[in-house]
């Protein structure tokens, strides 16, 4: 397995030293290599996506990152700015299906603005649609009508194959998720009574779900979707939609947990091939001081072994691992709260690697 490992910028390296920490103590037959992206690209070749970096990964088998930014680089010219570095990468690995998980452990269901019996125990799977939808679609931009009046036009647009193809990771995971026998539920968001483009959505969900009889489908209206995700939250397991919808609800849900530092995220192509990285930024706020929660990087590691190599096994060791170090009281500064044991980001690695 080679694994391309690319740190990035402000807390990046701390929180990614963890996570390789825990893959070294898996003892797996894992090659890993480190490569600069982000601010540190452009520091080291001139590029926030330097060739090097981009080979490195494309000849990977997985890549994982921990995050791109830095207020000191936001004055340079926007192609050279350490976000372009991260969405150029997505692109020409061809990432088209993002996994965001929002788990909340019982241990930490006080961190959610959410009562605790509406929070705890949550456990539900965004896959969001990456590459397509009005993000994408043509014609856009802005133009001056005759009248004189400007008008802004985007286009939301998605063929059957990009549908299905999405629909498909939703129910793989939805298979792969399920607990003792449990059925398994995929919801797919839609607006399906206002727009062609998400009836041609709900349709193709439909015949694809006759290939997984073990699934069991709903839909939802995206409006409605927003408030059940608030209301009653764990009625979800896998919610499957597309790119506009899924980039709002995938932060709503991502909240719910209160605690950013907690969620990993996953962008995979058609191969399963992936990139694993937290849910979170860079924060230069706290970088260099060893304060940085590294769990949200720890538990990409998890997905990458679910999702990438298939070792469920590996991929549940770590996350019980997680489990462990949080039931023995381990909590990094944004998670802390009276009575538990406060720790720094490399120490709670080393919990981990422990609970291992
Ligand atoms: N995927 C990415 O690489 C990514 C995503 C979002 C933002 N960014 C970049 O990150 C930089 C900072 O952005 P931001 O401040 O809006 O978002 P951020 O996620 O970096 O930070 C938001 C807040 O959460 C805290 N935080 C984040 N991760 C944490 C962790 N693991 N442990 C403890 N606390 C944590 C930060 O200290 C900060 O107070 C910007 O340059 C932005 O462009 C990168």
């Amino acid at each position: 397995m080679k694994i391309a490992v690319l740190p990035g910028d402000g807390i990046g390296p701390e929180i990614v030293a963890q996570a390789v920490k825990v893959l070294t103590a898996l003892k797996l037959d894992i090659n890993m290599t480190e490569a600069p992206i982000g601010g540190a690209g452009y520091e080291a070749a001139g590029d926030p996506l330097p060739d090097a970096t981009l080979k490195l990964a494309k000849d990977a088998d997985a890549v994982l990152l921990g995050a791109v930014g830095d207020w000191k680089y936001d004055k340079l010219e926007r192609h050279l700015r350490p976000e372009r570095g991260l969405l150029r990468i997505r692109k020409e690995l061809n990432l088209f299906a993002n996994l965001r998980p929002a788990l909340l452990y019982p241990e930490l269901a006080a961190a959610s603005t959410l009562k605790p019996e509406v929070v705890s125990g949550l456990d539900i799977m965004i896959v969001r649609e990456l590459t397509g939808d009005i993000y994408f679609g043509q014609p856009r931009g802005i133009s001056t009508l005759e009248n004189g009046e400007r008008e802004g036009i985007n286009t939301m647009r998605y063929n059957e194959s990009e549908i299905r193809r999405i629909g498909r990771v939703a129910f793989d995971i939805a298979m792969k998720r399920r607990v003792n026998g449990q059925k398994a539920k995929v919801c797919s968001v839609d607006k399906a009574n206002v727009l062609e483009t998400t009836e041609l959505w709900r349709q193709v969900m439909i015949e694809l779900s006759a290939e997984y009889p073990e699934v069991e489908l709903s839909h939802m209206y995206v409006d409605n979707a927003a408030m059940q995700l608030i209301r009653a939250p764990k009625q979800f397991d896998v919610m499957v939609t597309g790119n506009i919808f899924g980039d709002i609800l995938s932060d709503e849900a991502s909240m719910l947990t209160g605690s950013i530092g907690m969620l990993p995220s996953a962008s995979l192509d058609a191969n399963n091939k992936g990139m694993y990285e937290p849910s979170h930024g860079s924060a230069p706020d706290i970088a260099g001081k060893d304060v940085a929660n590294p769990l949200a990087t720890i538990l990409s590691v998890a997905m990458m072994l679910r999702y990438t190599f298939g070792d469920e096994a590996n991929a549940q060791r770590v996350e019980n691992a997680v489990k462990k170090a949080l039931a023995l009281g381990f909590r990094t500064a944004d998670i802390w709260t009276e009575g538990t044991n406060k720790v720094g980001c490399a120490a709670m690695g080393d919990a981990v690697v422990a609970a291992l």
